[in-house]
């Protein structure tokens, strides 16, 4: 080769890898915005922008909650989902509509109540967790038709799934997380699909990189069925039999009829009081309207403001409402449409002030007082939630997951959506625990078409009939001690929502018998000043991925996404 043909070579080849090198710099994140009119904060920048166009295109809060959900079971594969489900709260812009939508999963028919048990009795570690078996029937498209036909100010639902479909067909970047979290669970993806992953690179010895192109051409088709038939895209025709035939290749057991007669349920909102402030949370099949109302029932009287945050006294004096909120919990909360839950006698005000009666301001109950159990908790777990407000006032909370990170880590052959494995939420077994270390018993025990309990907790807290505060997070069990903490760090610490969101949070939850301390959350003395009351303190990595938004006294919008999570953003108008 001459001298002048290598030189042009050699330049070609740099100047192609710099093409390269300069296609990704990384997503515009925001962690905290103070916006005029209207505010999305979600588990990723596109589909905070996806939101934030269809507000700007004249859509309301709903419209934009079912194009982020779509646009988030693209780019957040590890709990944005369309084979998942979830719970939306919603409160119209004047207070004279508020709703709660259960789009959470459904066993399917032939599900039974030892199905994850040997025949010794005991559970088979991994069958509710990963693979065909772990999944319930999806509830994520028939959330998002039902909130559509109901709420929907644009009324113009191919325009809210296009967004979704385009990030499929054409690809996104993918953040240092993602590639992550993909490279992190390949071999659980190899070893639970059928066929050919889209998570897994050809070359299965290749792993993602920062920045790479994910294109999801099979998700982008059935996302285009749902667009052209609405939800029967999904729950009828080539989608359902696609699932029904993975389940065959599989050994799962939902069928095609298990996705048509699939419905997400409109319920009854849990309405409750803190401080002159009104709540709205997710009643049963989530325990997470409840579990927050009785803990913030506990603490009502008690000035535990005046002592300081992440005090002895304001640790100790949750930690105490936790150990009996959730014994409470393991006992009695189910899906109420299969199991008598006594929903009025748990939020009674004179059942929470005597079921804390035995507070001992200076010293931990042991959990074995209250009842027994074990935790294995330290399991990779993800969900997602996000907040809503349009220009209108209307807002959205919706909590979404697949369960654990990826869900069941089963890719429907075909279709190229995640299923879920939100099996493991039922108790399989009476006492033994969940990937979040909770037990249950007969309350939340298998049966066919039967919701698992859930601890999300989509919550809107107003004041003097005005929106004040929409907030929820992903953290399995931590979902109801993190919000109790968001709002209670607003309500009686005085911060903004910005600093309330990532304050550092500690969680407990009766059993095990532990207190788990972000790393940060407390200093030496406070930790041996616990420890000195009789409480087990463990530190925790990180506790929960809050996004929220505050109505400021001047009427300003204050969004926020949490710190501990890279990817989390906030945009707004
Ligand atoms: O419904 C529930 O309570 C759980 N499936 C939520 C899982 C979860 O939040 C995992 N996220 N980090």
């Amino acid at each position: 080769m001459r001298l002048n043909h290598y030189l042009f070579a050699l330049l070609f080849l740099a100047l192609s890898a710099c093409k390269q090198k300069e296609t990704f710099t990384g997503y515009h994140i925001d962690k905290s915005i103070i916006a005029d009119s209207a505010i999305v904060s979600t588990a990723h920048p596109l589909a905070s922008e996806v939101g934030l166009q269809v507000l700007k295109d004249g859509g309301n809060a709903i419209d934009a909650a079912v194009a982020v959900q779509l646009a988030l079971a693209v780019v957040y594969p590890v709990a944005g989902n369309i084979g998942g489900g979830g719970f939306l709260v919603y409160r119209s812009g004047d207070g004279q509509d508020v709703a709660a939508l259960d789009f959470r999963e459904k066993a399917p028919a032939k599900a039974q109540r030892d199905m994850y048990l040997d025949a010794e009795g005991n559970v088979i570690e991994g069958k509710s967790t990963a693979g065909h078996l772990a999944a319930g029937v999806p509830g994520s498209v028939e959330g998002c038709w039902q909130m559509f036909q109901k709420y929907s100010q644009l009324k113009d639902w191919k325009r809210l799934v296009q967004p979704a479909i385009d990030l499929a067909e054409k690809g996104f970047r993918i953040t240092a997380s993602e590639a992550n979290g993909l490279n992190e669970y390949k071999r659980g993806f190899i070893k639970n699909n059928t066929q050919a992953c889209v998570f897994v690179k050809k070359d299965t010895a290749q792993l993602w990189k920062t920045g790479e192109l994910l294109i999801q051409t099979e998700l982008a088709e059935t996302l285009k069925r749902i667009r052209d038939q609405g939800r029967d895209g999904f729950y009828r025709g080539k989608t359902a039999d696609l699932v029904a035939a993975e389940m065959q290749r599989g050994g799962g057991w939902i069928t095609a009829e298990d996705m048509a007669d699939y419905h997400a349920v409109w319920r009854k909102p849990m309405l409750g009081k803190y401080r002159g402030y009104d709540l709205i949370s997710m009643p049963p099949p989530s325990s997470g309207g409840i579990a927050l109302f009785q803990l913030l029932g506990m603490v009502e009287p008690h000035s535990f403001a005046k002592n300081g945050f992440h005090s002895p006294e304001h640790i100790h004096l949750f930690t105490e409402a936790e150990r009996r909120v959730y014994a409470d919990r393991a006992k009695h909360l189910g899906d109420a449409d299969f199991y008598t839950v006594p929903v009025a006698n748990l939020a009674d005000s004179q059942y929470i002030q005597q079921r804390f009666a035995n507070f001992d301001p200076n010293k931990a109950t042991p959990s074995s007082a209250i009842e027994g159990g074990e935790f294995t908790g330290k399991e990779s777990k993800q969900t997602t939630h996000y907040s809503i407000v349009d220009a209108e006032g209307n807002a959205v909370a919706i909590t979404t997951t697949l369960n654990a990170g990826y869900g069941a880590l089963t890719v429907v052959g075909g279709a190229g959506f995640l299923l879920n494995n939100e099996m493991d939420d039922f108790s399989a077994k009476p006492g033994v625990p969940n990937l979040y270390g909770a037990i249950g018993g007969d309350a939340n025990a298998i049966l066919p078409g039967k919701r698992p309990l859930s601890s999300m907790t989509p919550t809107i807290v107003t004041k003097d009939g005005k929106l004040f505060m929409v907030v929820g997070t992903p953290g399995g069990t931590t979902i109801i001690t993190s919000v109790f903490q968001v709002i209670t760090n607003v309500i009686d610490f005085d911060m903004d929502m910005t600093a309330a969101t990532h304050a550092k949070r500690f969680h407990s939850q009766w059993l095990p018998d532990e207190l788990y301390l972000e790393k940060g959350a407390t200093n030496e003395a406070t930790r041996k000043k616990l420890q000195a009351m009789g409480h087990k303190v463990v530190e925790w990595p990180g506790i929960g991925q809050v996004e929220s938004i505050l109505v400021r006294k001047d009427g300003k919008l204050e969004g926020a996404a949490d710190i501990r999570a890279k990817d989390d953003a906030v945009m707004g108008y």
